[in-house]
């Protein structure tokens, strides 16, 4: 039921759907000049999502509240970052929104549920503020806001370029296809923290040069196993980052090795930075019957997990 019905504002108001994401390849290509990390991913969208409902108030006043007691409702809080950008960009500091978060997506897991509330925060209040950004505009403002965030906006399957904020389609036909998603609760791992023991380890044979970038990319956008991506070309699955965050976190290392023994897994990674981990089935069924399966050694382990479908679209307006 709608927290806002019955409610005192007689303001308009939207709902969105904002989805999780996995990375079916995460690629370290080097250093950049701002200090980031030159990335080639692939990311897919997934059916496990945060919810948004907003309503638009009558005073500038943003305020967020949620269903979950260990999130920030301020200013660190990506949902209220988004709101004041897109709020200072339309020069109209008199805006105001009163914003209700449900949470699905773990905290700090690799998912981008985070990043996922910020992108619905973008699209959602330039509907309820009546902005009429363009979604191009809008995947620009997102990358002022974290790596990624264009790509919950735009979501489905895309390549990610740059740091990765630089999206390009993949041809896939995944739709059906499912993951049995795990992940410790009691862990998180902290992104930079990832990336900077990557580099300790690894910044010998990074490349060097914007030429090598683009070699990479060209070779990436014309991989056969990209060709196209589907239960009978199934990605192999690559992320750079689960050798050194499995080396140092116990709970990656279980995960991993409990997917790895599923019937009908097709291929196990990380993802993200981790902790959460995820094995890739032909359809939903397959991957119900896993978690059916293993739901003992799962919970012995100390593993939540989810059964979910791939969702070739990101943020969407439910109402
Ligand atoms: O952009 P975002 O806030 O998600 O990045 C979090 C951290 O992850 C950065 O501060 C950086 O340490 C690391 N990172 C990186 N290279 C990227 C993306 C993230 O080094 N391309």
């Amino acid at each position: 039921m709608s927290m806002f019905r019955g409610s005192s504002f007689p303001g308009k108001s939207v709902t969105l759907s904002a989805p999780a994401k996995i990375n079916l390849h995460l690629e370290v290509l080097g250093l950049r000049s701002d200090g980031f990390h030159e990335l080639a991913m692939v990311m897919q969208s997934i059916e496990l999502v945060d919810q948004l409902e907003m309503i638009r108030s009558d005073s500038d006043l943003i305020s967020l509240s949620s269903d979950d007691s260990s999130l920030s409702n301020d200013d660190d809080n990506l949902i209220i970052q988004a709101a004041k950008l897109l709020r200072s960009r339309a020069g109209s500091s008199d805006l105001g929104a009163e914003i209700y978060l449900r949470k699905c997506i773990p905290i700090g897991a690799g998912l981008a549920g985070g990043s996922s509330d910020g992108a619905a925060a973008l699209v959602g209040l330039n509907l309820l503020w009546d902005l009429n950004f363009s979604n191009e505009y809008l995947v620009d403002l997102a990358s002022e806001l974290g790596s990624d965030v264009p790509f919950c906006v735009e979501g489905g399957t895309k390549f990610c370029f740059g740091r990765g904020e630089r999206l390009e389609p993949v041809e896939s036909s995944m739709t059906n296809m499912a993951v049995l998603l795990v992940k410790d609760p009691s862990v998180s791992v902290s992104t930079p923290w990832a990336y900077r023991r990557f580099r300790e380890i690894n910044e010998k044979k990074y490349l060097k040069f914007e030429d090598d970038f683009q070699l990479r990319r060209k070779e990436l956008r014309e991989a056969k196993w990209l060709k196209p991506l589907s239960v009978e070309n199934p990605p192999p699955l690559r992320n750079d980052l689960q050798l050194i965050v499995s080396e140092e976190v116990v709970a990656v290392q279980n995960a991993l090795a409990i997917l790895l023994d599923l019937p009908g897994a097709i291929s196990v990674a990380m993802s993200g930075s981790g902790p959460s981990c995820f094995a890739l089935f032909a359809n939903l069924d397959a991957a119900r019957s896993a978690l059916e399966f293993s739901r003992k050694r799962l919970q012995s382990a100390g593993l939540e997990s989810w059964a979910c479908s791939m969702r070739n679209e990101g943020v969407k307006l439910e109402s």
